[in-house]
């Protein structure tokens, strides 16, 4: 091996170094702080966190409690659907997660009652923005887009 060829062997290890490196930290736990549907890892922490934490009144397959339109009798709604018959993809990011973490006590006026329990206590702000994700990862392409078209705003 002359220089030349020496150097570019040396070259090529030190490139090869440096995108094994880029791609460990694309592997790396980055924190999570949106509502993401293109970010697998969001997504799939958000399903457990759905099953385990909304499932129970917003339905399995995030289709709501039946009647989710007509108040119960002690006052409080269903909870609803968070596919495309919901109306959760007509609100911005910003109000999904505060809605999440502060619970409907916590965004709705006193006057309100609410059956949507605050999670701030039980999950962290990226579990919040994982689950999130995942819910978003259920709509159509056009709900996506209605929606990011509000955050925008
Ligand atoms: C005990 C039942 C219950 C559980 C558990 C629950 N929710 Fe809800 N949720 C409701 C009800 C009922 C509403 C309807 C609004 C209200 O009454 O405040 C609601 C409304 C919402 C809304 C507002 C949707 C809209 O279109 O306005 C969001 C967002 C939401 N829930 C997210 C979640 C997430 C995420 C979880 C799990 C981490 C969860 N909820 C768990 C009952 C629940």
């Amino acid at each position: 091996m002359n220089w030349g060829q020496y150097m570019i062997a040396r070259f090529n290890i030190a490139a090869l170094i440096i995108v094994m490196g880029a791609s460990v930290s694309a592997c790396g736990d980055d924190a999570i702080t949106s509502a993401d549907a293109s970010n697998e890892r969001a997504v799939e922490i958000g399903e457990s966190v759905y099953a385990e934490n909304c499932a129970a009144c917003h339905g399995a397959n995030l289709e709501g409690e039946s009647g989710w339109q007509v108040k119960k009798s002690d006052g409080t709604l269903p909870a609803p659907p968070h596919n495309d018959s919901g109306h959760t993809w007509h609100h911005d990011d910003k109000l999904l997660f505060g809605y999440t973490k502060l619970g409907g006590a916590g965004m709705l006026p006193k006057n309100i009652k609410s059956g949507m329990p605050a999670f701030g206590d039980t999950l962290s702000d990226e579990e919040i923005w994982a689950v999130l994700s995942f819910i978003k990862s259920k709509w159509s392409i056009e709900a996506q887009q209605r929606q990011a078209s509000m955050n925008s705003q």
